[in-house]
C-alpha cells in the first residue's frame, strides 16, 4: 500500500528519495512522485506506473533541492493517473498520504464554498488545500497542520512540505504507521524502517495520534492531546543485505529458498536445548483457556485455518477463526476465558488491527504472531510472538506463511502439553518432527525444475482447482491464492469431500486439478475424490509422497513426490510445492512476480 518517504538532507535529495521509494515498492503501487523545496520554491514530478518512469522523467526534468518528500501510490480514490499521483500540492503546501480521509467529500464541499477547487479525484488533495487555506489565513505551518488534522476523519499517515521552508517537514500518524529516522545532520521520515535502512538505523516510531515537527536538528513530537511526547529512538537491525535479492531473479524466489534457514532460526529461538518451548515473559496459560479466537487476513488467515486443526487435535482447544474484515463488524460475543490471537506478517493490516482493538477489553488476553516486531499489532498486544522470517518483500507471502505455521504449531504443542493431552514422549516426538522440517524443505526445493516444467502447462489454463482434506484443505486454499495472486489465473480451492456438491461441474480436460495428499489417514478418501475428477477427464497433478505416488500415481497427469513428513506437519512442507508452482506459472506467463498488479503487501486501508 502507499509508501511515504521524506528527507531533510545535506545533499540533493531527489536520487535518495527515488532510492528509498524503491525500497517501498514491495508494498504495491501504481504511480509515484516526489516534491522538493529548492531556493524556497516547491516543485514536484509525478509519473504513472513503475518507478523507472519517474526516474526517466527526472532525467529530462531534474528536481533540485535538499529537502523533499516522495510517495508510491496504490490507488483508492481516483484512477492511477498523473493528476491523482502524490505529492499533492495546493499553493504553499505539498503533501503525501497513506490511508483514507473518510470525510473528504464534506471537506471538499466546504472548501468549494470557500471558492477552493480540486484538480484531482483524491482525498489527499483535500488535505493540501485545507492546510494551504489555513496558511493563507495567517497560520504558521505547525498551526496549519494542527488545524487541518483536527478536521480529518479516517486513517492516515501524512507528510507535509512547505514553500519557503527548507528545514521543515511535518509528519502525522493516525491509523497508518510512520517512522522517523535520525541521521547525522539529516532527518528522515518513512512508512517503515525498510525504506530508511540505507540512510539510518536509528528510528523513532510515531504512536497513534502523534504528529511531529521535523527539522535537521531533530523531531519534536506531540501526542493526540497536543502534549509534547517523549518517544525514544531505537536502533533497529535491518541490514541492507536482508532486502537484497541475493542473486535470485525475484524476491519471491529468494524468500522461498530461505525457508529452511528461517525455520531453523525460529526453532532455535523457541525450542530450548531441553526440548521445551520457550515463550517470552509469562508465556501463555492454555490450561485455563476455554476458547481461542483467531483473526487474520489473506495468507495469514490460512495459517490460522491450518492451526485450528492442530489446536483442536493436539490440545482439545476450541478455536474460532474469522477474516478480520468480517470479524470487526460482526460484533461477535467474546466469552470469558477467551484468548484472541492475531496473525499478521506486516503487523499493520488495518482490518486485523481494528479487530484487535475490538477484542481489547473483551478477551482475557491479546496475543499476536507477527513478522514485523515493531508493528502496531505487536505493540498493541499483551504478548507478541515474532515469527523471525526476516523482511518479506515479495507481495505473495511465502516464508512468512511457513514461519507463521511453525510458531502456531509450537503453540499448539504447548497447549497440548499444558492441557494434559500430550505426554512427555508424545510432545518430544512432535518437536523432533518439527525439527526435521528445514531439511525436508531443502529436499523439496530441488523439485523446482519439475515445478517449472509442470507450470509451463498450468500457464495455459484459464481455471485451476486445488483439492485437499483435513489439514491440507487450508493449504489448498493457500495454493490457489498464491497462484491467482501472481499468475492471474483463476484458481479455487475446495475441501475434496465438497467437490461433488457443486464444483465437480467445473471439471473438464481444460481444468487442471491439483490434489495435495500426503499418504496420511485421509489419503484414501482424498484419492476417491481425485478419481471422481479423473473419471470426468480432469487432468490431475498429485502432490504426495513416495507411498502416495505408489498407491495412486497411475493415470494422473503429473506427480510431484515430496519426502516423507510427519502427517501433522505436512502443511508446512506442502506449502513449498504450492509456492514453486505459483512462482513458475507466473514466470511462464511473464507477470510481475514480486509486485503483482492491484495487490499491496501491507494493506493499511479497510
Ligand atoms: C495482503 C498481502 C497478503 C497478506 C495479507 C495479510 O493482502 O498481499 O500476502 O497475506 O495482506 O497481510 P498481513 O501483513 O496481515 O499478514
Amino acid at each position: 500500500m502507499c509508501g511515504i518517504v521524506g528527507i531533510l538532507g545535506t545533499h540533493e535529495v531527489a536520487p535518495l528519495l527515488v532510492e528509498s521509494l524503491k525500497r517501498l515498492e514491495y508494498r504495491g503501487y501504481d504511480s509515484a512522485g516526489i516534491a522538493t523545496v529548492n531556493d524556497g520554491h516547491l516543485d514536484r514530478r509525478r509519473a504513472v506506473g513503475k518507478l523507472v518512469n519517474l526516474s526517466d522523467l527526472l532525467v529530462h526534468e531534474p528536481l533540485a533541492g535538499k529537502a523533499g518528500i516522495g510517495h508510491t501510490r496504490w490507488a483508492t480514490h481516483g484512477a492511477p493517473a498523473v493528476r491523482n499521483a502524490h505529492p499533492h500540492r495546493s499553493g504553499r503546501v505539498s503533501v503525501v498520504h497513506n490511508g483514507i480521509i473518510e470525510n473528504f467529500r464534506e471537506l471538499r464541499a466546504w472548501l468549494a464554498e470557500q471558492g477552493l477547487s480540486h484538480e484531482s479525484d483524491t482525498d489527499t488533495e483535500t488535505v493540501a488545500i485545507l492546510a494551504n487555506h489555513f496558511l493563507a489565513e495567517g497560520a504558521t505551518p505547525e498551526e496549519a497542520v494542527e488545524l487541518t488534522l483536527a478536521r480529518l476523519h479516517g486513517a492516515y499517515a501524512l507528510l507535509f512540505l512547505f514553500e519557503g521552508q527548507e528545514d521543515l517537514m511535518i509528519a502525522a500518524r493516525k491509523g497508518s504507521p510512520l517512522a522517523i529516522g535520525h541521521g547525522d545532520g539529516e532527518m528522515y521520515v518513512g512508512s517503515d524502517a525498510i525504506a530508511l535502512a540505507p540512510l539510518t538505523s536509528r528510528i523513532t516510531y510515531l504512536e497513534e495520534g502523534d504528529w511531529a515537527v521535523v527539522t535537521r536538528a531533530g523531531a519534536s513530537i506531540k501526542d493526540s492531546a497536543g502534549r509534547l511526547a517523549n518517544r525514544p529512538a531505537k536502533t533497529i537491525q535491518i541490514d541492507s543485505a536482508q532486502v537484497d535479492k541475493a542473486g535470485h531473479r525475484h524476491f519471491m524466489a529468494k524468500e522461498i529458498a530461505e525457508q529452511p534457514s528461517r525455520l531453523t532460526g525460529a526453532l532455535d529461538h523457541y525450542v530450548g536445548e531441553d526440548g521445551a518451548i520457550r515463550l517470552p515473559g509469562p508465556g501463555i496459560d492454555f490450561s485455563t483457556m476455554d476458547r481461542l479466537t483467531m483473526v487474520a487476513c489473506g495468507t495469514a488467515s490460512y495459517a490460522c485455518y491450518v492451526a485450528k486443526y492442530w489446536f483442536e487435535q493436539l490440545a482439545g482447544l476450541p478455536v474460532d477463526i474469522d477474516v478480520a474484515s468480517e470479524f470487526r463488524y460482526r460484533e461477535p460475543p467474546i466469552p470469558p476465558r477467551t484468548t484472541a490471537l492475531f496473525v499478521s506478517q506486516s503487523g499493520e493490516t488495518a482490518d486485523t488491527l481494528a479487530a484487535l482493538r475490538y477484542c481489547r477489553d473483551k478477551a482475557e488476553r491479546i496475543v499476536s504472531v507477527v513478522n514485523v516486531a515493531e508493528s502496531s499489532i505487536a505493540r498493541e498486544s499483551d504478548l507478541a510472538l515474532p515469527i523471525l522470517a526476516g523482511p518479506e518483500i515479495g507481495v505473495a507471502s511465502t516464508k512468512a506463511f511457513s514461519c507463521q505455521l511453525l510458531v502456531l504449531g509450537l503453540l499448539a504443542l504447548e497447549a497440548g502439553r499444558q492441557r494434559g493431552r500430550l505426554d512427555g514422549a508424545g510432545f518430544a516426538e512432535k518437536v523432533e518432527a518439527l525439527r526435521a522440517l528445514p531439511g525436508l524443505i531443502n529436499h523439496t526445493l530441488s523439485l523446482t525444475e519439475d515445478a517449472g516444467r509442470i507450470a509451463a502447462q498450468l500457464a495455459e489454463a484459464r481455471d485451476i482447482l486445488f483439492l485437499g482434506r483435513g489439514r491440507m484443505f487450508p493449504l489448498a486454499l493457500e495454493g490457489a491464492l498464491k497462484l491467482k495472486e501472481i499468475s492471474y489465473i483463476h484458481a479455487e480451492a475446495y475441501a475434496s469431500g465438497e467437490l461433488k456438491h457443486g464444483p465437480i461441474a467445473l471439471v473438464d480436460k481444460a481444468v487442471p486439478v491439483i490434489v495435495m495428499a500426503p499418504h496420511d489417514e485421509l489419503f484414501d478418501k482424498t484419492v476417491s475424490n481425485m478419481q471422481e475428477v479423473m473419471a470426468r477427464g480432469g487432468p490431475v497433478l498429485l502432490i504426495t509422497d513416495r507411498d502416495g505416488a505408489k498407491a495412486a500415481g497411475h493415470g494422473v497427469w503429473e506427480t510431484l513426490v515430496l519426502p516423507d513428513v510427519a502427517p501433522l506437519w505436512a502443511p508446512i512442507l506442502y506449502a513449498v510445492p504450492a509456492q514453486l508452482l505459483a512462482y513458475h506459472t507466473a514466470i511462464a506467463k511473464g507477470t510481475d512476480v514480486d509486485q503483482p498488479r492491484n495487490l499491496a503487501k501491507s494493506v493499511t486501508v479497510e
